[in-house]
């Protein structure tokens, strides 16, 4: 699987040699970086501004984002300026998780637009970025002379107000669906055929996305598991369910509750959660579930929605603003619920991303957790 996270110094010599082995005079109008004397960070690029992929642990691609501060008319605009994967990891689809990430970044740092320079004849890349989302804005003819040849800069941007949901790119969920409910029927069946061993589970399905999201920012992340009669509450302190507006201006929330994670459910060859069962993904905690409230606090704004067996009740609902971001997944199953909280404590360590504090009874208000209040 791939982990997309911000880099630290430490990752400086194996994203020097990702570099020095993707470099050819179709994918960079420099000349080559010298091997003995290339450092990767410099005063251009810091590891705020560079988030790595990693498959397994490795470090096997990266993208450089910069912000256009300069003119203050520019600075809606992020440029990527570096994308590179390791050739024995290219064509895994690790790049598309990198521009991915990188757009939402951008969207996260208030970008309006991310930009890019390709050059023409690097073709892989240029259908990559299109696949992404990204449209030719202009075309520098022969601005540059590679090898004798006169060779095209490509101008290539997303916008990312344009509100269209079907260009918004599937890393996890599809999200130009909204409810699916046959895969939400199969999601109950799978569900419920856990038996006593399902509000176990379910507390786990939604501890992995929080986990998810820490490795991912390369950050560790802080979760509270309340349980109180038949009511169970994750509250983690990321960066809140991604949303966005369509065209219209409506508030969209990633589709998590009520549509299939697309990594997941029906693997043949599943991720096993730290209970040893396979990982199917958020739905089937909404989908099992007949009452389940999802709130999300970003910096744009903070969102409520409840779901009855993953199918919203009302439109999403506005939350005030708390100063801090994140996710509470409240969840009310058909029983009260007969949880081991011992064994959930020892079985939440399996998450190597996040600290999860696990309690039962009263005391919960829903918000999300801040290192002072574990
Ligand atoms: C461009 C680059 C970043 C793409 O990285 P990647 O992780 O291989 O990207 P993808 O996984 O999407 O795969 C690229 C191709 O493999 C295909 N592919 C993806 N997953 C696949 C799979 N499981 N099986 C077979 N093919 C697959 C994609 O369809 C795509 O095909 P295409 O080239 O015909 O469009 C990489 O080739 C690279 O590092 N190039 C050198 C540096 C560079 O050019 N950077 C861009 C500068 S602007």
């Amino acid at each position: 699987m791939v982990a997309v996270r911000q880099a630290v110094f430490e990752d400086a010599e194996a994203l020097a040699r990702i570099d020095l082995v993707t470099w050819t005079s179709e994918t960079s109008p420099v000349p080559a970086p010298q091997v003995d004397t290339y450092d990767f960070f410099d005063e251009r690029t810091s590891p705020a501004d560079v988030l790595v992929a990693e498959v397994g642990g490795t470090v096997v691609g990266y993208v450089k984002l910069r912000s256009v501060l300069h003119p203050p008319s520019r600075s809606h605009v992020m440029e990527i300026n570096g994308l590179a994967v390791d050739p024995s990891h290219q064509r895994e689809g690790v790049a598309p998780h990198l521009v991915e990430a990188a757009v939402e970044e951008s969207a996260r740092r208030g970008a309006l637009k991310v930009s890019l320079r390709v050059l023409g004849p690097n073709a892989r890349a240029r259908r990559l970025y299109e696949r992404c989302g990204f449209v030719v804005e202009g075309v520098l003819r022969g601005e540059f002379v590679l090898d004798g040849r006169p060779v095209d800069d490509v101008f290539m941007a997303r916008r990312l107000d344009d509100g269209d949901r079907d260009i918004w790119g599937i890393t996890t969920h599809d999200w130009s669906v909204d409810v699916d409910v046959e895969h939400l029927a199969k999601a109950r069946q799978a569900a419920e055929s856990l038996g006593d061993a399902m509000a176990l589970h379910l507390v786990l399905e939604v501890l992995a996305y929080a986990d998810d999201e820490a490795e991912a920012a390369g950050r560790r992340g802080c979760v509270r598991v309340v349980v109180r009669g038949d009511e169970i509450q994750v509250a983690d302190d990321g960066r809140g369910t991604d949303t966005r507006r369509d065209a219209e201006g409506r508030v969209v929330r990633k589709p998590i509750m009520a549509t299939r994670d697309v990594r997941f459910f029906d693997e043949e060859d599943p991720v096993l959660l730290p209970d040893g069962l396979p990982r199917r993904g958020m739905s089937t905690v909404s989908a099992a579930s007949p009452s389940l409230l999802h709130d999300n606090w970003r910096t744009s704004g903070a969102w409520s929605q409840e779901y009855r067996f993953g199918t919203p009740q009302a439109e999403l609902r506005e939350l005030p603003p708390t100063g801090r971001t994140g996710t509470t997944v409240t969840v009310r199953l058909p029983s009260p619920v007969d949880l081991d909280l011992t064994q959930l404590a020892v079985l939440v360590r399996g998450f190597a991303h996040v600290d999860v504090e696990v309690s039962g009874g009263r005391g919960a208000d829903g918000a999300p957790p801040t290192p002072d209040r574990r």
